[in-house]
């Protein structure tokens, strides 16, 4: 046994399996770029305040999830358990002008129980929109996750919305709820009979069949909006039928988060099962910005687990490679003369993409390496071609040996590859 493992719940990602997210950031990247987005960076760790009053002391990602850690300065840090939360600090830091759409590709490090679709570290993607509170700009957010998700090839996705109000409507709905749970805490799971009164909306997010049972028999959420957050709500679900994207009510999505008002939303995959479906969530979080010392801003994004995406994807049976990421063509050079590096250096400069073969192994070892390659052509320079000036170009992919042999001059071979592959 190797004397290393990668940590518990977290996974090494090789070729071929690399090229898939790659393409994933790619498409995803085309897509932000389209609907007005740019890239945002901000560090993997920040103060642990900087989460602690985001997503909220009290959730069940900072009181058990966290990986907080004292610094050499003995300063307090936590691994970005989401993305949401540094973007805005960096927003309050930076104070670009209004609306600002940033675009993001992070690891989020989360301490949870591993298993299939849930790590310790999983990779997000993301954006965040801030500055502005029309409902059109949550149309936009939520279609964004949509048309990528079409991208993508799946068609197995359905969209979860609710709305939670604003900090009034949504305090008179906790305070009804609260008493629900009042009526019935002996029949709440174990840790929410000790913790509903705290904050009774985590017993909504709760799985837990007895917690379940007793909030589908409470109030619903979506009643006790006001007139502002029940007209806000209804022009996000009218747009987004006019774009053809269909949304269900679900008044019991309240994620996990405590910064989350108004529109919150998560995409499920059919094809995943029930437990680890959501290939994405997110939601208005208007109240978030001042939480962090700025100017009150409203704000509005998702994040999309990439493993959960490509799970979809493999339990769909999409098979589409996102992006092309095999080798043009492999150089098999037997002259121990070093005639390949300058050749694949001219063909890289042409644009291809080339592989070749290294340490002065064989013939026959040098093919098997350009076989397994995946690529469509090998170049052969032996001591003949060498003598006479010349390349043999052999397909690859083709069974017919004398068809799939042709020798052309050395300085020619630009052309001549590009007129073999075309064919
Ligand atoms: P979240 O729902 O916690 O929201 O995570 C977003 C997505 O990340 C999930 O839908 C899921 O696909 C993936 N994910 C979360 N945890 C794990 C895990 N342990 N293993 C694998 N995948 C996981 C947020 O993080 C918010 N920041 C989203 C947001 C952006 N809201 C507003 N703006």
């Amino acid at each position: 046994m190797n004397p290393f493992q990668s940590p518990i719940g977290t996974h090494d990602v090789l070729a071929p399996e690399s090229a898939l997210w790659e393409g994933l950031v790619a498409t995803f990247a085309q897509y932000a770029y389209r609907f007005g987005f740019t890239l945002v960076l901000t560090p993997m760790f920040e103060e642990v305040g900087v989460f602690n009053r985001g997503i909220g002391e009290d959730s069940e990602v900072a009181t058990k999830e966290m990986y907080v850690f004292q610094d050499r300065g003995e300063r307090t840090y936590a691994l970005r358990p989401e993305g949401t939360a540094s973007v805005v600090r960096a927003f309050v830091q930076h104070q670009p002008t209004t609306p600002y759409k940033g675009w993001y590709v992070t690891p989020a490090f989360r301490y949870e129980r591993p298993q299939a679709g849930r790590y310790r570290q999983h990779h997000q993607l993301g954006v965040e929109a801030l500055g502005s509170d029309d409902p059109a700009l949550d149309v936009e957010v939520i279609a964004l996750a949509a048309r990528f998700y079409r991208a993508l090839g799946l068609t197995r996705v359905r969209l979860l919305i609710n709305s939670m109000g604003h900090d009034e409507c949504r305090g008179r709905y906790v305070d009804v709820l609260r008493g629900h749970l009042e009526e019935h805490r002996e029949q709440l799971c174990d840790e929410h009979q000790r913790t509903w009164s705290h904050n009774p909306l985590r017993v909504l997010d709760c799985k837990k069949e007895p917690c379940v049972s007793v909030t589908d028999d409470g109030p619903s959420l979506p009643d006790f909006l006001c007139a502002d957050c029940a007209s806000h709500f209804a022009s996000v679900r009218r747009g987004l039928d006019q774009l053809g994207i269909e949304s269900v009510l679900e008044p019991r999505l309240v994620r996990g988060f405590d910064y989350y008002t108004r529109t919150t939303f998560e995409f499920v995959a059919d094809a995943l099962g029930n437990a680890q479906n959501a290939i994405g969530g997110g939601g208005r979080y208007d109240g978030l910005v001042e939480q962090l010392g700025g100017r009150p801003t409203p704000g509005i994004g998702f994040g999309s687990g990439i493993e959960r995406l490509l799970l979809a994807r493999a339990a769909e049976d999409v098979t589409s490679p996102l992006i092309n990421r095999t080798i043009d063509v492999f150089v098999v050079d037997t002259t121990g003369e070093d005639v390949a590096t300058a050749l694949v250096d001219e063909l890289r400069a042409a644009g291809y993409a080339v592989e070749r073969g290294f340490d002065g192994r064989s013939m026959r070892s040098q093919m098997k390496l350009a076989d397994r390659s995946g690529a469509r052509a090998a170049l052969l320079v032996g001591p003949q071609e060498l003598a006479a000036g010349q390349i043999t170009i052999r397909d690859l992919r083709s069974d017919d040996f004398e068809q799939a042999q042709q020798r052309v001059a050395r300085e020619n071979i630009v052309g001549a590859l590009r007129e073999h592959l075309n064919k």
